[in-house]
């Protein structure tokens, strides 16, 4: 995904794998690996407002859990989520 070091506290990286966007989130040190496309109208989470453990997404505000994936604005909805591992200072997603 790219250096740690390109990842600081209260920043995201996002990259496209295989078909998917993938977006990692540093909430206070910890990481979280996440569907990056809003189940809305494919919006990039990337450049969603996070408070919490929570994204926003910046077109129309639908909010998502990081942890859980778990759309918090329409209940039916979910985001993939994904396992992160940082090795040598490099950020690996399990897909
Ligand atoms: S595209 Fe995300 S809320 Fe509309």
């Amino acid at each position: 995904m790219g250096k740690i070091s390109e990842l600081p506290p209260g920043s995201s990286l996002e990259k496209r794998i295989l078909a998917r966007r993938v977006a990692v989130f540093n909430v206070d040190g910890e990481l979280f690996g996440i569907e990056s496309d809003c189940k809305h109208m494919k919006a990039s989470l990337k450049k969603g407002k996070v408070e919490g453990l929570v994204v926003t997404c910046p077109w129309h505000s639908w909010k998502y859990n990081l942890k859980t994936g778990q759309c918090l604005t329409v209940d039916k909805f979910k985001l993939k989520t994904y396992q992160v591992e940082v090795e040598n200072g490099d950020i690996f997603v399990k897909i």
